[in-house]
């Protein structure tokens, strides 16, 4: 058995990695159905289970992602439904930087390239290609105890995914312009905030983007024992 066709966890958790680079191949309903199905098994504090999900598909997803990116560079403001600071210091500015560039690296982008990393964010909003996105949102007066569980939903939907041979890429960048979203969702009154999108398909292999790794932290970076 290749480590690829395994679906022993650690398997999934060692092999997965972003996928910027996807074929036009769509995910069958029923299979796309389960996927979802099966990310509904999160855990969320006292079951709330904040989470809603809007998925587009196929030739409306394209669509969307050609308008979306083109109102992006055409200049349309961002405006996120939730405060967006990074304010990455120390280790966390280094390993955000040092993850651009390994995605610029494997594009063949040059540090200097400012038009050629511009280009590269850019792919964000048509889904970098990909047949499918969901916009991940919850509602707009839940807070960070709420976002715990979202993020536990993404994790598990990710994992899911990549055990049925799918790829994805979680987007916070499909946060930055909630209204144009709202509007393509016909959710213009609904009392949401959009937390991020995910883009998920099967991936392209050819596509240089998907040669990008990044690594971890020595385990006691992150982590203390005690007894
Ligand atoms: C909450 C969250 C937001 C992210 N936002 C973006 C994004 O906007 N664009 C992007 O290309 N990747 C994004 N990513 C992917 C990360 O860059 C990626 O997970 C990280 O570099 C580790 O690489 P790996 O997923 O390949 O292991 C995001 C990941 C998470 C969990």
């Amino acid at each position: 058995m290749t480590v690829e066709s395994s679906n022993d966890l650690f398997d999934i958790l060692d092999r997965r990695y972003s996928v910027r680079g996807f074929t036009d191949q769509e995910i069958e309903p029923e299979l796309l159905k389960a996927i979802f199905q099966s990310a509904q098994r999160s855990p969320s504090n006292c079951n709330t289970q904040p989470w809603q999900l809007s998925v587009i598909s196929g030739q409306r997803c394209r669509d969307f992602g050609k308008t979306l990116s083109e109102a992006v560079a055409s200049g349309a403001p961002s405006e996120p439904d939730y405060e967006i600071t990074l304010g990455f210091f120390e280790e966390f500015r280094q390993r955000q930087v040092d993850c651009a560039f390994a995605l610029y690296n494997s594009m063949g982008i040059e540090r200097g390239d400012k038009m050629g990393r511009g280009m590269a964010m850019l792919r964000n909003f048509d889904f970098f290609g990909a047949p499918h996105v969901a916009f991940v949102a919850m509602p707009k007066t839940f807070g960070i105890v709420n976002t715990l569980d979202v993020g536990m939903y993404l994790q598990t939907l990710v994992l899911a995914l990549e055990a049925h041979g799918i790829g994805c890429c979680v987007q916070g960048a499909l946060a930055y312009y909630p209204d144009i979203v709202r509007k393509e969702l016909d959710q213009e009154g609904e009392e949401m905030q959009i937390l991020c999108g995910i883009s998920f398909g099967y991936e392209d292999k050819e596509h240089p983007a998907n040669n990008t790794r990044t690594v971890r932290a020595a385990l006691e970076e992150n982590v203390k024992f005690y007894s």
